[in-house]
């Protein structure tokens, strides 16, 4: 038996010795491993046969036999794995490996600010809507009440292309009212978050490309109490507080009567701070009730049907927000600040 144990090992030893790949090793660890026909279950068998005073000894020799084959079989499988191009070894996965951690990216803060809107304005029935950024001369002015001579066309100049109809970079979301009254009708709720493109000098507050979101409502009766309650859910939802508003009259072709709408300062709460010029007030949209003229356009009779409409620059909601200084910071791309939002 002691020698039947020694010449086993042996043999598996130099058989373990001339192992070349994976394959080869799995083959041999069954031939000894295996639990009912391996050498090594075979060899444990026989031990029953041996006499009582000798099984102790022959156990541990049978222990060691199988410790010394287990281990010389641990060192071939990592000589295979430093070896070359063994299949084995290129698809080892060590799941216990630390690896560093992807590094996730996030949304940009107007995008985050933009979402929130849009769930604030799903919950009041409003539609999400979407429109060209390349826009035809018709529908970013023509059809907003701003015809060629119009001064309010020298207030948004922009990148023109020269194609057979005229089409510009829309300069603001506006464009869409017109496009969502003929593709919808009346009545219509809808908010159209956007880019929007001028031809600016850059500076700290202005920049070439930014983000408005557009707000039309249109039903019968619609007055400019409905466009405050709006306001009022919408600011409270982003700033997360019941906020203050007043109306100023302000000028815009497509809207009459049109208007400037300021929140009280959120830094002082209106006593005035340098933030609002001491002011109490800051401005934070235009809006009004849509011109006659424009529905109009969208194919609506304004005998019938009136209507609100909004541009809140969603690039400047998020400075403020965030009291972010520089507009270029914003499209700038520069992760030193995008990734503390
Ligand atoms: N489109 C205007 C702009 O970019 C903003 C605006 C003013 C939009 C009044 C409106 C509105 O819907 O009613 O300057």
């Amino acid at each position: 038996m002691e020698l039947n144990i020694k010449k086993l090992k042996d043999q598996a030893l130099k058989e373990i010795d001339g192992i070349k790949n994976s394959e080869e090793w799995e083959n041999i660890k069954n031939k000894y491993f295996s639990r009912k026909s391996g050498e090594l279950a075979k060899l444990l068998k026989d031990i029953k046969d041996v006499a009582d005073d000798l099984r102790p000894k022959v156990g541990t020799m049978v222990n060691e036999a199988k410790e010394e084959i287990e281990n010389a079989l641990e060192d071939k499988m990592s000589k295979i794995k430093k070896g070359s191009g063994d299949k084995l070894e290129r698809d080892f996965i060590d799941v216990t490996l630390n690896i560093e951690k992807y590094k996730l990216g996030h949304l940009h803060p107007v995008t985050q600010i933009t979402n929130e809107l849009e769930d604030i304005f799903k919950s009041m029935g409003f539609m999400i809507l979407d429109g060209p950024e390349l826009e035809s001369d018709y529908y970013n002015f023509e059809s907003l009440n701003i015809p060629t001579w119009h001064p309010a066309r020298d207030t948004q100049d922009t990148f023109y292309i020269e194609a057979k109809d005229k089409l510009l970079m829309r300069t603001h979301t506006s464009p869409v009212q017109v496009r969502a009254m003929q593709k919808y009708g009346a009545p219509l709720r809808c908010v159209v978050p956007g880019r929007v493109f001028r031809n600016e000098a850059t500076d700290a507050s202005h920049d070439h490309t930014f983000y408005q979101l557009e707000g039309l409502m249109i039903d019968k009766d619609i007055s400019i109490t409905n466009l405050i309650a709006v306001m009022k859910e919408l600011l409270s939802g982003i700033f997360k507080r019941e906020v203050k508003v007043r109306l100023r009259p302000g000028y815009f072709p497509f809207v009459e009567p049109g208007f400037e709408l300021d929140i009280q300062c959120l830094i002082c709460g209106g006593k005035g701070c340098p933030v609002c010029k001491q002011s109490g007030w800051l401005e934070l949209l235009p809006c009004g009730l849509v011109h006659p003229n424009v529905l109009k356009a969208g194919g609506i009779d304004p005998k019938k049907y009136s209507g609100f409409a909004f541009g809140l620059g969603l690039t400047r909601l998020v400075m403020m927000k965030y009291k972010i200084d520089d507009i270029r910071l914003l499209q700038g791309g520069d992760l030193r600040f995008l990734n503390q939002f």
